[in-house]
């Protein structure tokens, strides 16, 4: 089977197509970035360069492909609208168009669980659940109305996923940006660090992405993937902090002052036109006060997916690779 893969320059794209290719599948490696795609390349894997939101590139990468797996999307907490837009929800559809043309098998659509944020503590949510409006940042907003274009696009069979906080080796986003902060002011933490997160090891994501091709029951549904192993946000710091041979070094920070603060950066930034990321968002603070574990009970069930690889492995293989993680 050619898969095509959209993101494949990307941190969970390269762990898709290593998934991909130890299964013996062929993969159809799309980015833009040329220098990372040249090195993906290999007996199995085809590097295109090509930009999904120009609809002829992508339409014309799906050429002899049998399934897509659309992981490429401007995947940030801060930016602007036209830009989440012309990438999430432009890019998105240009996907489904090519996809419809080319009567593509099966199209895996990799969301997000940021959708579900709020400013209260929510455990072990169902798929169900999710709002149909969330503008609490571009990025959200704009996986909302990308999951939407799936649902619009009936006669092509897809799966939607929505994996919860990636890390692992190669991670640009969630562990990099604690360590920086971690690095200057030392970790933040309200309420002791004690909300429950749900973080899972990109190697996972990896395998639920190809579990979902492979489920002829995945046509159509929506699931949410993490390592099913919630804990305090605080305990794995420790964890990840020790692994590392990092002090351990918290800051306790008041919440309601810091929303205070973070509210009126953004707004401030948003009409200054700043583009760098203010140093916390709404977004972000949600993530350090609330608890937000997720159900993974449709993704055993129907995938038969089981997370391969513990976050105690996660953690000590992101560790055995740093710095150079
Ligand atoms: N990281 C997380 O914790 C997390 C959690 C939930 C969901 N997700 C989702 O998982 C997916 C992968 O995230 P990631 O962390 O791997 O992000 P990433 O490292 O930023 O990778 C995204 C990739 O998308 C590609 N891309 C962006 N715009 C493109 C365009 N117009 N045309 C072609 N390629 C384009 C980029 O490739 P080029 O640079 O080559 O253009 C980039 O390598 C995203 O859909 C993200 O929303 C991530």
């Amino acid at each position: 089977m050619k898969v095509l893969v959209t993101g494949a320059t990307g941190f969970l794209g390269k762990y898709i197509v290593e998934e991909l290719t130890a299964h013996q599948y062929q993969v159809v490696a799309f980015g833009r970035n040329e220098r990372i795609g040249r090195t993906l390349e290999n007996d199995q894997v085809r590097f295109v360069q090509g930009d999904f939101v120009s609809y002829p590139e992508i339409e014309q990468a799906l050429a002899g492909v049998d399934a897509v797996v659309h992981a490429g999307a401007l995947s940030t907490v801060w930016g602007k609208w036209e830009d989440f837009y012309q990438t999430n929800v432009v890019g998105t559809e240009n996907v489904l168009k090519a996809c419809r043309k080319h009567a593509i098998q099966k199209l895996v659509f990799i969301s997000s669980p940021s959708i579900y944020a709020a400013a209260k503590d929510q455990l072990s949510i169902e798929e169900t659940e999710a709002p149909t409006k969330n503008d609490l940042n571009f990025y959200i907003k704009s996986k909302i109305l990308a999951e939407n274009k799936i649902k619009q696009y009936r006669d092509v069979p897809s799966v939607v996923l929505r994996p919860r906080g990636l890390f692992g080796v190669g991670d640009t986003s969630i562990i990099p940006r604690l360590l920086r902060v971690h690095q200057k002011i030392g970790m933040p933490l309200f309420n002791g660090g004690q909300q429950l997160v749900d973080v899972t090891c990109v190697e996972n994501v990896a395998l639920a992405i190809r579990l979902s091709l492979e489920s002829p029951l995945a046509t159509g549904q929506t699931y949410n993937i993490t390592n099913d192993e919630p804990q305090p946000f605080k305990q794995i710091l420790d964890e990840l902090l020790q692994e590392l041979q990092l002090e351990q070094k918290y800051i306790s920070l008041p919440y309601p002052v810091m929303y205070g603060i973070s509210a009126s950066l953004e707004k401030l930034y948003q009409t200054l036109r700043i583009t760098k990321e203010p140093i916390f968002t709404k977004y972000t603070l949600y993530l350090l006060r609330y608890s937000q574990t997720l159900s993974i009970e449709r993704a055993k069930r129907e995938l038969g997916y089981r997370p391969k690889m513990t976050i105690s492995e996660g953690i000590k293989k992101y560790a055995a690779n740093y710095p150079e993680s």
